[in-house]
């Protein structure tokens, strides 16, 4: 008895070992250390070169390194690996100004391929990475092929929705519709997401349905794959050795399995991008001739209603974050495999019929399956402690800016109703972890982004727009 519970010891501590080992080897964020290099030039064989360098230096995994090559080399089409660059960019830009009001703030994506500790593993800022990056990927490769620099992927289709919405109005289509639906596709191609439930990134509309579990295009591959290993398994005759490389297998595929989830999430919440923009023709105002074409609608373009539809009301990024603050569910894993995700007991569960014979939900119920509505990210494993340095060299919450926990600007964020706990990491006490923090004034030019509002005027004669210099009182972390 004793022996056997020790052997059980044994292969837990193996388990949990190759869980580690493997969460490092399943990283495949890696990508974003493009961000370190220019565009592709064309021509063949600097592509190669570029594709063979990037594999060496494991920015790309093997899938995306079949993904350069094939575009950049076998289709001479630099443009689409160009796209890929542009993406994490964007990407590492986009998310350390989206992040600066929390305590982790995304600067460890400079670092990349080198991974910090929390993006080696499942958790909540590596599913918020994954999003992100998918969002901006669909997104740039739209609008790549769109300006016509992605061979074979040109304009999109005309919005058929528009009439739909808007059945009193006439619009007259004209120039190039961006191809979201394309920049979909290539996106899960690069990242090796395609979606669940097969289907080469056709649309079923808003709801879609999605299969319960993990991809099913390629499954009979795989499954083929998974039943050689199995027979050469047996064939060595290790018994030991493939419990434990099936547990690592099992382990691996639903690393992959939340990881192509949190793809999905940015990759379907680029929809919310979707805009007509059209040109009013005709007399002043009258706006009787309508032409429009297909847009991706970013953030702080105006919003004139004649000229700019949407189809949407959220900004995707807004939802990615929203996800991140405040809808974030942990994945259950056991021995057996992927067991479904946690969520919050419902009033309902709470009030279930003491007579039957399930326990009630106290605080969170298992749901077996992946979500279906894309509005959740899933992690595994709890957040790191941001407020100090990790490893050495991942800065901690030092010299972050932050806003005094008494300062109006603070407590409307605290008394907000929408702000989860996330979004409150931007008041001192918090973002300093307890420490304490020191008040500056900073002088800036007028045009500084934070002062242009207050000082900065509109000169309509001669026409012309002054900024005088401006202070700020500013708050840091000790
Ligand atoms: C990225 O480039 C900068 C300089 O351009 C360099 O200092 C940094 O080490 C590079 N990062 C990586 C991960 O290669
Ligand atoms: C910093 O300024 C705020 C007002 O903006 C004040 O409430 C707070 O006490 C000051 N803190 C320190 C450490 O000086």
């Amino acid at each position: 008895m004793s022996t056997l519970s020790r052997d059980k010891q044994i292969w837990w501590a193996l388990l949990l070992l190759a869980v580690t080992f493997l969460t490092q080897q399943c990283a495949a964020i890696k990508w974003l250390g493009l961000n370190n290099y220019s565009q592709l030039t064309e021509g063949r064989l600097q592509a190669e070169f570029f594709c063979n360098r990037m594999r060496q230096l494991d920015v790309l995994n093997r899938k995306q390194f079949k993904f350069c090559k094939k575009f950049a080399v076998e289709r001479s089409d630099a443009g689409a690996v160009s796209a890929v660059i542009k993406s994490a960019h964007i990407t590492v830009e986009t998310c350390q100004k989206q992040f600066r009001h929390f305590r982790w703030d995304c600067s460890v994506l400079r670092h990349v391929p080198e991974l910090a500790p929390e993006l080696k593993s499942l958790t909540a800022e590596q599913a918020l990475v994954h999003a992100l990056s998918g969002l901006v990927l669909s997104t740039t490769f739209a609008d790549e092929c769109s300006r016509g620099l992605i061979r074979r992927c040109g304009c999109g289709r005309q919005p058929t929705w528009l009439a739909r919405e808007r059945p009193q109005q006439q619009f007259h289509f004209d120039g190039c519709h961006t191809n979201l639906r394309m920049g979909q596709r290539l996106a899960r191609k690069f990242l090796g997401a395609s979606r669940s439930g097969g289907g080469r990134g056709r649309r079923i509309g808003r709801g879609r349905r999605r299969g319960g579990r993990g991809g099913r295009r390629g499954a009979g591959r795989r499954s083929q794959r998974r039943e050689h290993r199995r027979r050469k398994v047996q064939l060595e005759g290790h018994g030991s050795r493939s419990d434990r490389s099936r547990g690592r297998s099992k382990f691996r595929k639903f690393v992959q399995m939340v990881n192509r989830y949190n793809y999905n999430v940015g990759i379907e919440a680029s929809r919310l991008s979707e805009a007509v923009r059209c040109k009013c023709h005709g007399s002043s105002a009258s706006c009787a001739i309508r032409t429009c074409h297909k847009v991706l609608h970013r953030r702080n373009y105006q919003h004139l209603e004649h000229t700019y539809i949407r189809r949407y009301n959220r900004d995707p990024l807004d939802v990615l974050l929203e996800m991140y603050d405040k809808k974030l569910r942990k994945t259950v894993y056991s021995e057996s495999g992927y067991l479904g995700y946690e969520e919050p007991c419902s009033q309902e569960d709470r009030s279930s019929n003491p007579l039957r014979a399930e326990p009630k939900c106290e605080n969170y119920k298992v749901v077996s399956g992946m979500p279906t509505k894309n509005d959740v990210l899933l992690f595994h494993e709890h957040s790191l402690d941001y407020c100090h340095l990790r490893d050495g060299r991942f800065p901690g919450t030092q010299n972050r800016e932050c806003l005094p926990d008494g300062s109006p600007a603070a407590q409307r964020i605290l008394k907000s109703a929408t702000a989860g706990p996330k979004r409150r990491e931007i008041v001192c006490s918090v973002m300093c972890c307890g420490r304490t923090y020191r008040n500056v004034t900073e002088q800036h030019e007028g045009t500084h982004e934070e002062c242009q509002k207050s000082s900065c005027k509109l000169l309509t004669n001669p026409y012309r727009v002054i900024c005088t210099p401006c202070q700020l009182l500013k708050s840091y972390c000790n």
